[in-house]
């Protein structure tokens, strides 16, 4: 039987996502910074949860917002200083929080001055710390590798008569991992941090990490359209996923291993065969691949069912599950399904077995922003306008109260608040004991108070049409989740079993007791506890 003792913070825990730059804002330039986030943690912690992981605060020239990066082991002036983070991560410390920070690692800044080197002579001995080739015979690039946000990876560089690679902006050359001293100068960008008492890393795109040695031409994608992005024009198989990554990714975790607890998570959008390979043949990769399957999947309950039930059986013996509803990169949950049904998703998140990450502002159903084209900031947005591929709308700044700018700035903010932050925001929910917030901090604490939620057995459970229905059970516990991802009445069969409303999503019926059935409104979801 599985025990409290047995799981650490990061498996019972909940994962916040924070935005830095949209969270909140303490100096009045528009754009939030670490000093804002301190100010929330009374909120974060009534809130119920246990571990912040911040998106990149680190010097970057802000090509994509801070994955482009300048200086690994600094703070960016825009966010604060190191003592600020410091700060941060001690007040978090003092109430029992865990600080988890973004670490990105397949490419720097072409204003790092690693790159400047490398690029400033073909005889410089940091040159193959990055990937240089010979332009093809025609003068264009090497091969047909794309990057991501459009165009060639490639660019080329006329003074050393090369191009580099870069799997996104050309602001953000990929880095050499199969160099030993990118790889030692990395570990130690880990130590820098871990040392200061920082608890994990979430690792940006880790199944990029190694490109084909050979550099093959990667082959058309038959199922191409232009809504998935430029760079799917060609299938990733010489760009991403190559075997050798797994070295390098058990070399990374290694170095975390050599701290107590500390946390690693990989970013990783791979069908769920292949990203559960990074879990490690002996569980020696990330603790936690990232899965995005509820991000990425139509909003259906038989998929969905079928999606959960699988992931459950590819999960290598002792792997920890984790789920993520929304990030940086898409748009909002709320935005995706409507606000009605954002509950439903929010109980399916907080219910499932392993730690969820839940995205800042979906905890009070923020919907995405409409970014005027003279607001866009996202360059993905510019290189492919109209597409729906810019990241601007979910990245819009918290909506903390009804004064102006919602609380967020007393400047103005670097994007457009969400259309209806004077009702959709923290103090006005925090006051409703019905509204979004109050069912997610019922839903935190409910996880937090039954084990069988937080670490409990999942049972899958027989259910069709719009029904997704499980359970969940630890020791003796047993509890019933009944999701209706539709928006007609239905009858959710539990068997023999009777139960007792434990939550709803409409928060009006706890401790109603029901029979063999639970009928369920249009977009409702209950969490029964059995007998
Ligand atoms: C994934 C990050 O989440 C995204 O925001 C970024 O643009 C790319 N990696 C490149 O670092
Ligand atoms: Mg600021």
């Amino acid at each position: 039987m599985t025990t409290a003792i047995q799981h650490l913070w990061w498996q019972r825990g909940i994962v916040y996502h924070v935005y830095p730059r949209s969270f909140q804002d303490s100096d009045g330039d528009g754009v939030g910074d670490l000093r804002g986030v301190a100010r929330r943690l009374d909120y974060l912690q009534q809130l119920g949860v246990d571990a912040v992981w911040l998106s990149p605060i680190f010097p970057s020239p802000l090509v994509d917002f801070g994955y482009d990066i300048s200086d690994y082991c600094g703070v960016d002036p825009r966010f604060g200083t190191l003592s600020d983070l410091d700060a941060l991560l001690s007040a978090l410390h003092d109430r029992g929080m865990k600080l988890i920070l973004d670490f990105v690692p397949n490419h720097t800044s072409d204003q790092h001055p690693w790159f400047i080197e490398s690029r400033s002579s073909r005889a410089n001995p940091r040159r193959d710390w990055y990937l240089w080739r010979d332009p093809a015979p025609d003068g264009g690039p090497p091969n047909n590798w794309l990057g991501h946000f459009g165009g060639s990876a490639w660019s080329s560089d006329p003074a050393t008569g090369q191009y580099y690679f870069h799997a996104f902006f050309p602001g953000q050359p990929d880095l050499n991992w199969r160099h030993p001293e990118v790889r030692s100068a990395m570990a130690g960008v880990v130590r820098f941090w871990l040392d200061r008492g920082v608890d994990g890393f979430r690792i940006d795109v880790l199944w990029h990490l190694i490109k084909d040695d050979r550099f093959r031409d990667n082959p058309p994608n038959p199922d191409f359209r232009p809504g998935m992005g430029p760079s799917r024009r060609l299938l990733p198989i010489y760009t991403a996923d190559r075997p050798e990554v797994h070295d390098v990714v058990r070399e990374l975790r290694a170095v975390f291993d050599s701290y107590p607890e500390r946390l690693m998570v990989g970013e990783i959008y791979l069908p769920v065969e292949r990203l559960v390979t990074y879990y490690g043949r002996n569980l020696d990769e990330a603790h936690l691949p990232f899965n995005f399957q509820l991000i990425r999947l139509p909003w259906q309950a038989s998929t969905i069912k079928q999606a959960i039930d699988r992931y459950q059986s590819l999960l290598p013996p002792g792997a920890w599950p984790n789920w993520v509803l929304g990030n940086h990169d898409h748009h909002r949950i709320a935005t995706r399904v409507g606000r009605d049904q954002a509950r439903v998703a929010a109980m399916l998140l907080l219910t499932l077995r392993g730690t969820p990450t839940l995205y800042y502002g979906d905890e009070i159903g923020m919907l995405d922003s409409e970014i005027p084209a003279d607001r866009v900031q996202d360059p993905y947005e510019r290189n492919n306008p109209g597409l729906g591929l810019g990241r601007d709308p979910e990245r819009n700044p918290m909506a903390w109260d009804a004064t102006r700018h919602a609380g967020f700035t007393t400047g103005e903010p670097w994007l457009p608040l969400a259309a209806d932050c004077a009702t959709c925001n923290v103090e006005v929910e925090a006051r409703d004991p019905r509204s979004m917030l109050s069912l997610h901090r019922r839903l935190i604490a409910l996880r937090r108070a039954e084990p069988a939620l937080a670490m409990g057995d999942y049972l899958p459970l027989d259910c069709s049409g719009d029904l997704l229905v499980y359970g969940r059970r630890h020791g003796d516990r047993r509890l019933i989740v009944a999701l209706n991802l539709g928006q007609r009445p239905q009858r959710a069969a539990i068997g023999g079993f009777g139960g007792t409303v434990a939550l709803s999503t409409h928060l009006d019926r706890e401790g109603e007791a029901v029979g063999g059935a639970v009928d369920l409104r249009p977009d409702e979801g209950v969490v029964l506890i059995v007998g």
